[in-house]
């Protein structure tokens, strides 16, 4: 039987074990009641969402999907001094972090926006912490304290504004050029990955913006299509997935 240290933390119950690592959230009320905390291929963490039997990762490196997937597909991608992102469920901050960091080194202004309906609790975020590497761990931490519905500049390059909303009513900000989308698996949230959904971030996104995602599914493909977007379909993260889908609008 493995030991456990156990912390109560005000609301919150904190496992930690060997592998992998349990965190039960008592304060909130939705589908993130519990998440546990697992390492994955590549060493870098991320969380299985029982409740719905889903990863917010790749569990074959949840730090290689990211970079590649949205940093170098998208955001690198898209050739321009200045970009405005918008990503579709903010998670762990993991996604904003590579950015923020990505755009302090290579000097591109990013505004960022982020859209979530279900926030981590702060003791989470702050418990994935000891698995990331040193040189990133400032920009998650300002990414992760940075306030709900209150742009705030992280450093002279980069502004986030997270909101704290839900894709399938908000009103999608205008004038995008990248657009992560990294909802969880259309077989868990299908009402996500919906023409309609898609159809308004195409009227959002400027010419020659660019949508990146994981999902390399053929339905999501045709789907874009049809919208308008001209699909790529690339070669996935190394480990991973063996495609990944770039749309754009010409
Ligand atoms: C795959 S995870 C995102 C991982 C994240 N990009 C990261 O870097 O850690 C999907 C996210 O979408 C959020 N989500 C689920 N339904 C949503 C909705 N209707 N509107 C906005 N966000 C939603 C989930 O709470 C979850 O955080």
């Amino acid at each position: 039987m493995s030991t456990a240290v156990v912390i109560l933390l005000k609301n919150y119950l904190l496992i930690l074990r060997t592998e992998p690592y349990l965190f039960i959230d008592c304060g909130m009320e939705d589908i993130l009641k519990r998440c546990i905390v697992e390492p994955t291929a590549d060493g870098s963490p991320t969380l299985y969402q029982p409740d719905l039997d889903e990863h917010y990762h790749s569990v074959k490196g949840a730090l290689t999907e990211s970079l590649h997937v949205y940093l170098d597909m998208g955001w690198r991608y898209f050739a321009g001094e200045k970009v405005k992102v918008f990503e579709v469920g903010f998670g762990t901050g993991l996604n904003a972090a590579l950015t923020a960091q990505a755009a302090d080194c290579e000097g591109k202004a990013t505004e960022y926006i982020s859209v979530e309906l279900y926030p981590l609790s702060s003791p989470l975020t702050s418990y994935l912490e000891g698995f990331l590497e040193a040189d990133l761990l400032p920009y998650y931490r300002k990414v992760n304290d940075a306030e709900w519905d209150c742009p705030t500049v992280l450093h002279d390059r980069f502004v986030l504004d997270k909101r704290l909303d839900n894709i399938l009513t908000m009103k999608i900000p205008e004038g995008l050029n990248v657009v992560y989308f990294d909802a969880f698996a259309p077989e868990k949230q299908p009402e996500i990955w919906t023409e309609s959904v898609f159809r308004r971030i195409f009227a959002s996104l400027s010419h020659g913006g660019v949508l990146t995602t994981y999902c390399a599914k053929g339905c999501v493909r045709r789907m874009l299509e049809e919208i308008g977007f001209k699909i790529e379909r690339l070669p996935g993260p190394q480990g991973g997935k063996r495609e990944i889908l770039r749309g754009i609008k010409e």
